[in-house]
């Protein structure tokens, strides 16, 4: 495990902890233990933490930290690593997890542009790995239902729509605080309805366009965003197209009733689709709890504690199940049948498009353009367009009232 914080504790503990309890199974593979041996982060406090608190509910693990903390831990033999990094440090540790031979699983978003994609792409075909991104939105019950509907035609052909995930003061001014200068919202949050997008409704992105606001996390002029909006065109095989608009912020009042505030709503040719998180049913008050422990509105879904009604206690969700999907997919390819035929269990495992790397093109490209919008817009260049797959490359931001764009990626996305 490389990076322990947030999402470490939020997904990943709950995942070890529960493969420690019980190996995960299939009949093509048998029983196969999945032990947390090795962890790696940036000063190794968080790990000695977890080395206490965690002692009998997952393995006994070696911690390593500072500058080569990553390669390191790949000499410790282990099969498969995860990253989960703040989001500009995801390439090099994935770098160094493909060289040294591992499987690799790559938090959101996967990385910030197409060159460093097309590396590690590369890297995992010439170790024969697998290297895989974590979106764990693409199996949420409500977005599973929804792309259900699209697949089957039952709801046909999108022209628009918006979505939304606002994060608490306390993610900017706190958890990131170490981070977080020089970043902005849409990077780290967007993705994951950019993804949601891309793999519900298929189509090629054509065009980006971004804004955002500054002065709450860093100073108005610097390059440090509150809050950003991110919009998307998409064509399809039809030739019809479809816009969605994308607004995220981290500086939402932590007293907010719900931890993270996230809306959709797409609207078809024959149907409209609103999904809002915090309006699945729950609200709960608990005097001295709520709205800061404790949020008023709770997603159950993702990754909650339980008392199971046969007494067990665990953690669950569709933000671990995301995690174990991977380690399945490993120990298919591993041990899922003869060793000759490890290759086609490679194969296979690498058209999932829902989390292989080379699925994660438009993605990255929306992300990486965004960048570079805010990025110009931060240095008094605002208002960027970034077309895709255009004449005169794959990426090519525009400037009003510059006959010179620029060329962000050159090849085809
Ligand atoms: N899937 C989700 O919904 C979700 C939610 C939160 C975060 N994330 C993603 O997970 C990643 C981490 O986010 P977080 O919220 O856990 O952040 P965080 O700031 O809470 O934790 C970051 C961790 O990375 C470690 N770290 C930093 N630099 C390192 C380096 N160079 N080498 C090794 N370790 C290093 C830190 O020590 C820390 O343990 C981000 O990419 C983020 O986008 C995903």
């Amino acid at each position: 495990m490389v990076g322990l914080g947030m999402i470490f504790d939020d997904t990943y503990r709950p995942f070890f902890e529960q493969v420690h309890r019980q190996p995960i199974f299939d009949r093509r593979y048998g029983a196969v233990e999945v032990p947390l041996t090795a962890v790696a982060s940036r000063t190794g406090s968080r790990a000695e933490r977890y080395r206490e608190s965690l002692r009998g509910v997952v393995s006994p693990f070696e911690s390593y930290a500072g500058q080569d903390a990553v390669a390191q831990l790949m000499t410790s033999g282990v099969d498969f690593a995860c990253v989960a990094t703040p989001d500009d440090r995801h390439f090099e540790a994935a770098k160094t997890v493909l060289a040294a031979g591992g499987h690799l699983l790559l938090e959101k978003p996967s990385v910030l542009s197409l060159a460093e994609l097309d590396e590690l792409v590369a890297l995992a075909k010439q170790n024969n790995v697998l290297a895989k991104v974590v979106y764990h939105k693409l199996l949420d019950p409500d977005h599973k239902r929804l792309r259900t509907f699209y697949a089957d035609g039952r709801l046909r052909h999108v022209n628009n729509g918006y979505c939304s995930l606002l994060e608490p003061k306390s993610i900017s001014g706190g958890q990131f605080a170490e981070w977080i200068n020089g970043r902005n919202p849409g990077t780290y949050v967007a993705v994951h309805y950019i993804k949601l997008i891309d793999f519900t409704f298929g189509g090629r992105l054509k065009t980006v366009t971004a804004s955002g606001q500054r002065g709450q996390v860093g100073p108005s002029d610097g390059t440090t965003w509150d809050s950003c909006q991110l919009r998307l065109i998409y064509e399809y095989d039809s030739g019809r197209e479809a816009a969605f608009d994308i607004h995220t912020s981290w500086v939402t009042p932590d007293n907010f009733p719900g931890y993270v505030e996230q809306e959709v709503q797409f609207r078809f040719d024959n149907g409209v689709w609103n999904g809002h998180s915090r309006k699945r049913g729950v609200e709960c008050t608990i005097e001295g709890e709520t709205p800061h422990k404790t949020k008023i509105t709770i997603n159950n879904h993702y990754s909650a504690p339980f008392l199971e009604p046969w007494g067990e206690r665990c953690q669950r969700g569709y933000g671990v199940e995301v995690i174990e999907r991977f380690a399945r997919e490993v120990a298919l390819v591993e041990f899922g049948g003869p060793a000759g035929e490890r290759g086609a269990r490679l194969a296979a495992a690498r058209d999932l498009h829902y989390d292989d790397l080379s699925a994660d093109r438009q993605t990255v490209a929306a992300v990486q353009a965004l960048e570079a919008i805010l990025d110009h817009a931060a240095h008094g260049r605002p208002d960027g367009v970034v077309r895709v797959n255009d004449s005169r490359g794959g990426l090519v931001l525009y400037h009003p009232g510059s006959n010179e764009p620029e060329i962000l990626y050159a090849p085809s996305v």
